[in-house]
C-alpha cells in the first residue's frame, strides 16, 4: 500500500498550490498543512479535503496541522516567508535577510520532532534558504534539497519546445546555479531529440536561428512577468515540487537539477546551488558535475559569487 506523509509549512499562494498538486497527482496518503495564519490554514486544509474524496485510487487525508505532525513526516515542504511583489525589485536575493530569520524560526520548531524527514525547500531566495537551514541547524545535511533550477530548466524546455512544435519532453538539457538572475543555461547540455542545438534549426528547416540571448533573458524575466501581472507565481513551482515529490515517493532514481550545498563540485563548497542530482526516497543519491566549457564555467562561479554575497549580507 502507498504511503507517505508530507507536511507543507507555509499555506498561502505556493503552499496552497503545492498542496492541490499533490493531491492531484496523488502523491501522499496524509498531508498536514501549517500555517501562522490559522484560518486560512484551515481554509485551505478542509477545502482540500472536499477534494479528496473524488480521488478514485487513494484515501489521502489532508489536514490543518502543527510541527508536532513533522514526527512522523517523509517529507516536509518549506513555503513560508513572503515572496517578492508587484513592482518590487526584481531579485529574490532581497528577500535573503527576512526569509533566513524566518527559516530560524521554522527549523528550531521542526528540529523538536525530526531529522528523519526529507526537507525540500521552496522559499525565496531559494540558495540562500537551502544553505541556511543546511548549515545553520543539527539536521542531515543530505535531506536538504531545494527547488533549484528545476523551475527555469521546465521553462526553459517549454520555451525551446514551443518553438519547434514538439513535446518539451524531447528537449533535454539544464538551467544550472542560482534559482534567480544568475541562473545560466548550461547550453552545451541542452539537445533536442539527440539532436545537438547546432543541427536543430537546419533539421526543423528553420531559417532564423535560436536565440538564445532572448532566451536566457526571458527565463530570468519570466518569474517577475508572471508577478507583474498576477501577483505572484505558484503554479509552475507547485509542478516543480510534484515532480520531485514523485521521485522521491517512487523511488525513482530521476536526475533534477536541484540545490544543495556543494561538496567540492566544481571546486565549489560553502554555497548551495543547482547541479544535476540523482533523486530517490533517500533524497540525493548522487550529484553530478557534468563538463562545461569555460565561458558557462565562468556564469556558474559569477552564480556562486552573487549567492554567496546573499548569504554573507542575510547574517550582517
Ligand atoms: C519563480 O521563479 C518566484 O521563484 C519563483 O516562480
Amino acid at each position: 500500500m502507498f504511503k507517505g506523509k508530507v507536511v507543507i509549512v507555509g499555506a498561502s499562494n505556493v503552499g496552497s498550490a503545492v498542496l492541490t498538486k499533490l493531491l492531484d497527482f496523488q502523491l501522499a496518503s496524509e498531508i498536514a498543512l501549517i500555517d501562522l495564519n490559522e484560518n486560512k490554514c484551515k481554509g485551505e486544509a478542509l477545502d482540500a479535503n472536499d477534494a479528496t474524496s473524488c480521488i478514485h485510487s487513494l484515501n489521502i487525508r489532508t489536514y490543518h496541522g502543527d510541527y508536532s505532525d513533522c514526527k512522523d513526516a517523509d517529507l516536509i515542504i518549506i513555503t513560508a516567508g513572503p515572496s517578492i511583489k508587484p513592482g518590487e525589485k526584481a531579485d529574490r536575493l532581497i528577500l535573503s535577510k527576512t526569509n533566513c530569520k524566518i527559516m530560524s524560526s521554522v527549523m528550531s520548531e521542526i528540529t523538536k520532532y525530526t531529522k528523519d524527514a526529507l526537507i525540500l525547500m521552496i522559499t525565496n531566495p531559494l540558495d540562500v534558504a537551502t544553505y541556511h537551514v543546511s548549515t545553520q541547524f543539527d539536521y542531515p545535511r543530505e535531506k536538504i534539497i531545494g527547488t533549484g533550477t528545476m523551475l527555469e530548466t521546465f521553462r526553459l524546455r517549454r520555451i525551446i519546445a514551443d518553438r519547434y512544435h514538439i513535446d518539451p519532453k524531447n528537449i533535454h538539457g539544464y538551467v544550472l546555479g542560482e534559482h534567480g538572475n544568475s541562473a545560466f543555461t548550461a547550453w552545451s547540455t541542452v539537445n533536442v531529440a539527440g539532436l545537438g542545438l547546432e543541427h536543430v534549426d537546419e533539421y526543423f528547416h528553420f531559417n532564423d536561428k535560436l536565440d538564445k540571448k532572448a532566451i536566457e533573458q526571458a527565463l530570468v524575466n519570466r518569474a517577475y512577468d508572471i508577478i507583474n501581472l498576477k501577483g505572484y507565481t505558484n503554479t509552475g513551482i507547485a509542478m516543480v515540487a510534484a515532480r520531485f515529490t514523485k521521485s522521491f515517493m517512487y523511488n525513482e532514481h530521476t536526475i533534477l537539477p536541484m540545490s544543495a550545498v556543494l561538496e567540492g563540485e566544481y571546486g565549489l563548497s560553502d554555497v548551495a546551488l543547482s547541479i544535476p542530482r540523482m533523486i530517490c526516497a533517500d533524497g540525493i543519491v548522487r550529484s553530478f558535475a557534468p563538463h562545461l566549457p569555460k565561458e558557462e564555467l565562468d556564469l556558474l562561479y559569477a552564480s556562486a559569487e552573487s549567492v554567496k554575497k546573499a548569504i554573507a549580507s542575510a547574517k550582517e
